[in-house]
């Protein structure tokens, strides 16, 4: 008779090479919460700092063409996420009310009738004020949309217009007001550090938008992209010591106005969070379809991310021949950490610790050394429940997600 001890010593080679295997896959429990993403390509216009895959839409825009290929990607996606409830539905862009309210109604139909959606979901456009019609708003809202998100950008004519943009402040704030009248759950877009803008700029924009009283407010610093015409042309921004001026005076006003900083650029009323922004920054698990639209969906082993044609064209030819996929690979269980980590840390409350577990699918073990360096730099909170950066950590923010790289050694 054996004991343990020698048949595990007997079997060690084959334990070792199942033991790797094992190791090498994640393990779920239960399946994070899943939202669904719809992406729309096409803008009135490119803005000349934007990176995003955003086109300036042909003269005939594809609208009927675009949301059956949209029908039909979902419906080759529906295995992967079978039976899965979907709390939020965020239609992105581009600009999607380049679209008819009639060509959204009829998308939302189409995933209504395919995904259990959840009764209370959040459903959330994009708009920009260059769009805005009264009728149009209120079409989306008949729709089942319940968000809007408007990109505003600043009040001031002098920005808008350095900044390319195909509205002016007074076209701004007539699409704010009946956002607000229609929707009621609206967020703007404004962004800070714009060419020539300095403090009492900013803090106009910042005033303007108060005067609205959005529930939610998103602030970005501008930021020169590769691939724009800002990066080859570049304009005169802010220098760093103002842009810093800028960004402190700006959250000073929007704390003093009660917004939560919740993450590093959204602002909200208590309790008014997007939930969709948050299930990404919670590491939750989206399906995107769309032109060049991202996906990361989670299965009992493994976690797949999904990249789907970006050009407009090359995708409803893609979805004609039933393949809308450019990539389709499995993320490896050296990135989850990296990957988790990079979300949820922008989140000013973090996330609780079991969440690491919970979204990645492995111990918290495997990040141990990587949350300890961390903790040792001051950069996150010593609390062992959850995992929050230190107003350090949220200033250094890049210093302290590339803790978690793989190759920096974070597993074991
Ligand atoms: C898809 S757009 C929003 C809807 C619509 N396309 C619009 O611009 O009105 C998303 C937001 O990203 C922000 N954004 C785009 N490019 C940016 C950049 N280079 N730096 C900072 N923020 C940027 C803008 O505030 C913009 O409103
Ligand atoms: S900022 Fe918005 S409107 Fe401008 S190009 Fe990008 S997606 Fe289009």
């Amino acid at each position: 008779m054996s004991t343990d001890r020698e048949s595990a010593t007997v079997a060690s080679p084959a334990r070792i090479a199942i033991d790797a295997a094992v190791l090498s896959k994640p393990r779920f429990t239960a399946l994070p919460p899943l939202a669904l993403y719809v992406h729309i390509p096409w803008c009135i216009r490119k803005c000349p700092y934007c990176d995003f895959n955003s086109h300036a839409a042909p003269e005939t825009l594809p609208e009927e063409a675009y949301v059956d290929a949209l029908i039909a990607d979902l419906e080759t996606s529906l295995p992967l996420v079978w039976g899965r409830k979907v709390g939020s539905v965020f239609i992105g862009g581009g600009t999607p009310s380049v679209f008819s309210a009639a060509a959204i109604d009829r998308l939302l139909a189409a995933i209504r009738a395919r995904l259990p959606l959840a009764p209370d979901a959040e459903i959330t456009l994009e708009a920009n004020p260059g769009t805005f019609e009264r009728e149009r708003f209120a079409g989306y809202y008949a729709a089942g949309v319940n968000r809007l998100s408007l990109g505003i950008q600043s009040f001031d004519d002098r920005h808008l217009e350095a900044l390319g943009r195909v509205h002016d402040a007074r076209e701004a704030r007539r699409a704010a007001e009946a956002a607000l009248m229609i929707f009621g759950n609206v967020n703007f877009d404004l962004m800070f550090a714009l060419p020539g803008q300095d403090v009492d700029d900013a803090l106009r924009d910042v005033r303007a938008a108060l005067g609205f009283g959005p529930p939610h407010l998103s602030f970005y610093h501008l930021t020169i992209e590769p691939n724009t015409l800002f990066h080859r042309y570049p304009p005169r921004i802010p220098d760093d010591e103002t842009a810093a001026d800028i960004e402190e005076a700006v959250l000073f006003a929007l704390d003093a106005a009660g917004y939560v900083h919740y993450e590093t650029s959204a602002h909200a009323k208590p309790g008014r969070e997007s939930r969709h922004n948050v299930n990404y920054w919670r590491f939750g698990d989206y399906l995107g379809i769309g032109a060049g639209a991202h996906s990361k969906l989670s299965f009992p082993d493994r976690v797949l991310r999904q990249l789907r044609w970006k050009q407009p064209m090359r995708y409803l030819d893609q979805v004609a021949q039933a393949s809308p996929l450019q990539e389709d690979v499995e993320v490896s269980r050296r990135d989850l950490p990296f990957e988790f980590m990079l979300n949820a840390l922008r989140l000013t409350d973090g996330v609780p610790s079991a969440m690491f577990a919970e979204r990645t699918g492995l111990p918290i073990a495997v990040a141990a050394s990587a949350i300890a360096e961390a903790v040792r730099k001051g950069l996150l909170e010593p609390d062992p429940a959850v995992l929050r950066p230190t107003p350090l950590g949220r200033r250094f923010l890049n210093d302290l997600q590339s803790l978690f790289l793989a190759d920096r050694g974070a597993q074991p």
